[in-house]
């Protein structure tokens, strides 16, 4: 190796040797730690649907005998539902807690839209089919064709599990898992927060007068 190389390579050594030096005496100041990220609110990435269904409830084991209805109710012996003077169904106390509130205008208000006024533990359908409490997709359906073929398609409402039939099975949330069949329409929703900018973001320049268009 010739005297030139030999400088040359003291030279790179001193010079990595300053600079580990002034890492380790953190001659240019650390960078200020990030501030810690609050985690979003658990509400926004809860994935359990909204409500708990007949169906559901049975499934996971609850008890079937707060849905037999003949326990009060005779077979063919159908009640006379009482409204008062706007139209609205006057409920027994029993019933307090169905808020009946089925689309805009009272469209939907009687019981016997959906149940069976011979028999009210099963639900009927316009065309005349007769069906378990459990089973409501199918009368949803019966009214809401449009959207049951949506959800067919698993378009509207919510599909799980393999995409590729062949690899595994599929499942898809019954109409009343979500939505309440006595007041079926969702409350608006908060959205959920914008994500986390890793760097301070800018702010916005001030809008130039000219492109105000709504004052
Ligand atoms: C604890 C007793 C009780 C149970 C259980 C019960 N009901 Fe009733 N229900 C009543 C009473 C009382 C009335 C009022 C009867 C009347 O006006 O003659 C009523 C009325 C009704 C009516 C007519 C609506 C109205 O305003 O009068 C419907 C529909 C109905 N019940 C459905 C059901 C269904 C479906 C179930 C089962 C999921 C059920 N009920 C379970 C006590 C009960
Ligand atoms: C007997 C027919 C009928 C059945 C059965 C029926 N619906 Fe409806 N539904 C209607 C009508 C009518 C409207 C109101 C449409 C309007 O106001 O323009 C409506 C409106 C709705 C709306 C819009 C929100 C609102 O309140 O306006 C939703 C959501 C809905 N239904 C869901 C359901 C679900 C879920 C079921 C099954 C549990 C169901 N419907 C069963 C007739 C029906
Ligand atoms: C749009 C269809 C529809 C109408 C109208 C309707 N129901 Fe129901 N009802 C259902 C369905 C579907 C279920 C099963 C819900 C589930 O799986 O969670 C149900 C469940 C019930 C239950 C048992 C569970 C509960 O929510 O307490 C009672 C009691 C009941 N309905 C009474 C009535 C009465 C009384 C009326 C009239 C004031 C009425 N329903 C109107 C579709 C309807
Ligand atoms: C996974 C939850 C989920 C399921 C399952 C589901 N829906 Fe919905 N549905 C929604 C949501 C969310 C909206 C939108 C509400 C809004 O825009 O305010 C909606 C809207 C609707 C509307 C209002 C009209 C429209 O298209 O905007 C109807 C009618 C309706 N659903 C019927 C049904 C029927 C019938 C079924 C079953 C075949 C069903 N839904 C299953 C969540 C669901």
């Amino acid at each position: 190796m010739n005297r030139n190389s030999n400088i040359a390579l003291v030279g790179i050594a001193v010079a990595f040797l300053v600079l580990a030096a002034a890492f380790v005496f953190d001659l240019w100041g650390r960078t200020p730690a990030t501030p810690p990220i609050p985690l979003v609110d658990k509400k926004f990435v809860d994935t359990s649907p909204s409500r708990v269904s007949i169906a559901e409830f049975l499934r996971k084991g609850g008890d079937p005998s707060d849905y037999e209805c003949n326990i009060c109710h005779e077979k063919n012996k159908p009640i006379k539902i009482k409204f008062d003077a706007d139209n609205n169904i006057i409920l027994p106390k029993e019933h307090l807690d169905i808020a009946l509130s089925h689309g805009s205008h009272k469209r939907n208000n009687n019981c016997y839209n959906c149940h069976d006024e011979m028999n009210l533990e099963l639900l009927q359908t316009r065309d005349g089919r007769q069906l378990k409490l459990v089973d409501s997709t199918p009368l949803c359906g019966s009214c809401h064709g449009p959207t049951y073929r949506d959800w067919e398609a698993g378009v509207h409402g919510r599909t799980s599990g393999f995409w590729d039939r062949g690899l595994g099975d599929y499942s898809r949330l019954g109409c009343a898992s979500c939505h309440n069949p006595h007041s079926p329409k969702f409350p608006g929703r908060e959205p959920a927060p914008g994500p986390h900018a890793l760097h301070p973001i800018a702010k916005a320049p001030a809008h130039h007068e000219s492109e105000r268009t709504h004052e």
